[in-house]
């Protein structure tokens, strides 16, 4: 399974591949207690929210592991042993998107979170309580600021999650590791090359920030480093994509195992091999490769 996911991931920098619903790619993990970011468990409906009947709440009128999946006594069941392409998986399902599954007890119009990415109004300023969503304190666009005077209400590589799944693209989830000393040299070298950032956690690790720019373009003026990223495209029509024939790419043996891996989900999965339109909040372009090689060399 992993290695058609990495398969798949090689493939980004020509097409882009959505898959709306993520849990196969996780379920590659061995032995992962679960996920850090798995929905609350054993909490009562608050008022005014409505589970649907065939939801069925515990003993103690609480949410449990049975109210969201139809799998059998789930909680006993070894994470990597779950079947996680079970249409029963998440209860009334399959679903073709995620959030589908999210609307039965959460209201759409609840749901839908503010924008926070867009920070301009009409006269190109902001409100500072915007900024604080994500920092301690509105830092000053026009300072002179050293990565580690910022103060975060969260630690930067955990400010998207409550708003943005954990895996809101294949290969987010990969890409949460420590490059290797070869590669952080490129990385050094891009960013000098480039004049731009991609910065890494405390620790080291690859983060949603090192490939996105969190701000809209022009609250960071665009001459720094922290400022560059792709030209705007409309941040409402977001990441957009092209429908796209295959791509000369694709051998036919890659088609027949992605065709493959698309049925195995029982439909649970929407493949779409799109070509990226317009891209959003990125420091780099992916349409064209640029981002990938600040990171790494493709063999040719
Ligand atoms: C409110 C609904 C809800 C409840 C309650 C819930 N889950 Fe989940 N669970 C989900 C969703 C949604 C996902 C998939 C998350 C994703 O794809 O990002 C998931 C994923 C999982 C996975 C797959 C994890 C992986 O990454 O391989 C397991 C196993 C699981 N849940 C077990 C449980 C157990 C055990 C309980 C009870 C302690 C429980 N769940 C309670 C909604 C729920
Ligand atoms: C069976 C009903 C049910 C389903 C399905 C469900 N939720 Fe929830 N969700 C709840 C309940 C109950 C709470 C606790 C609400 C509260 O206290 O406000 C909650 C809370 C949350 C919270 C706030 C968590 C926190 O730590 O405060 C988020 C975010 C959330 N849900 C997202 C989702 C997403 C995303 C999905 C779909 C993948 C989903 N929910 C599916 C019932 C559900
Ligand atoms: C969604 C979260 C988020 C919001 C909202 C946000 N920021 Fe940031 N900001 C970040 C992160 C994350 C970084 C650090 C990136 C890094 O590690 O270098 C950052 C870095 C910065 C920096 C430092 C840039 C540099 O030169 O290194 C400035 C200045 C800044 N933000 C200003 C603002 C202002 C002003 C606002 C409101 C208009 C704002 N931010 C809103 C997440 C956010
Ligand atoms: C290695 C670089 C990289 C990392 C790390 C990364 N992304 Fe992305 N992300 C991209 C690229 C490239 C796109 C452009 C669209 C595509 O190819 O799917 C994208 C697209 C997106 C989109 C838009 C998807 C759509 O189709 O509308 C969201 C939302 C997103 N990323 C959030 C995140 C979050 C949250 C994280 C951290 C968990 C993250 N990304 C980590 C490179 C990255
Ligand atoms: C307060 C909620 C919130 C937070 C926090 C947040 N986002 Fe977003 N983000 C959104 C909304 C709303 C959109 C508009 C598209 C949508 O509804 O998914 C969006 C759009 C995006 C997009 C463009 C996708 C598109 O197609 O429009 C990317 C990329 C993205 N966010 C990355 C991030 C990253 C990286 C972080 C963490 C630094 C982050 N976001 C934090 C709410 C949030
Ligand atoms: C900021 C650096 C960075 C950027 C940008 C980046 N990657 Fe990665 N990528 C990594 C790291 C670190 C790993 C994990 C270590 C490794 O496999 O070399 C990784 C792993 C991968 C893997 C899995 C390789 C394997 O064998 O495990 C693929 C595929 C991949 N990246 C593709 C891409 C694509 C496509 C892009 C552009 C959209 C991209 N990456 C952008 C840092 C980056």
């Amino acid at each position: 399974m992993m290695r058609y996911c990495l398969t798949i991931a090689l493939l980004m920098t020509a097409v882009s591949l959505l898959a709306e619903n993520l849990v196969a790619d996780e379920g590659g993990k061995e032995d992962k207690p679960l996920p850090a970011m798995h929905h609350v468990v054993k909490v009562k409906p608050p008022k005014g929210m409505k589970v649907p009947q065939k939801f069925p709440l515990n003993d103690q009128g609480k949410i449990d592991c049975n109210t969201c999946h139809g799998i059998k006594d789930i909680e006993d069941i070894p994470i990597d042993e779950v079947d996680k392409q079970a249409h029963n998986f998440h209860r009334g399902g399959p679903y073709k998107q995620l959030s589908d599954f999210c609307y039965h007890c959460h209201g759409k119009k609840d749901y839908q979170r503010s924008n926070i990415h867009q920070l301009l109004d009409d006269n190109n300023e902001y409100d500072e309580k915007d900024c604080e969503y994500c920092h301690k304190k509105a830092p000053d666009p026009e300072k002179d600021i050293k990565r580690d005077e910022l103060e975060f209400r969260l630690p930067p590589q955990k400010l998207c999650f409550g708003c943005h799944l954990k895996t809101p693209h294949l290969n987010a989830l990969n890409h949460q590791v420590a490059p290797d000393k070869e590669m952080r040299k490129r990385i050094a070298d891009a960013e000098k090359r480039l004049n731009i950032i991609l910065p890494l956690d405390q620790t080291g690790k690859v983060m949603c920030v090192t490939c996105h720019a969190p701000h809209e373009p022009g609250v960071i003026d665009k001459e720094k480093p922290a400022g560059r990223q792709v030209a705007n495209a409309d941040l409402d029509k977001g990441v957009s994509y092209v429908e796209h024939a295959w791509n000369t790419v694709f051998s036919a043996d890659k088609k027949a195992r992605l065709e493959k891996l698309a049925t195995e989900g029982g439909g649970v999965h929407t493949l779409r091999y799109q070509r990226i339109e317009t891209e959003v909040l990125l420091r780099l372009s992916a349409k064209n490769g640029v981002l990938c090689q600040a990171c790494h060399k493709f063999e040719r």
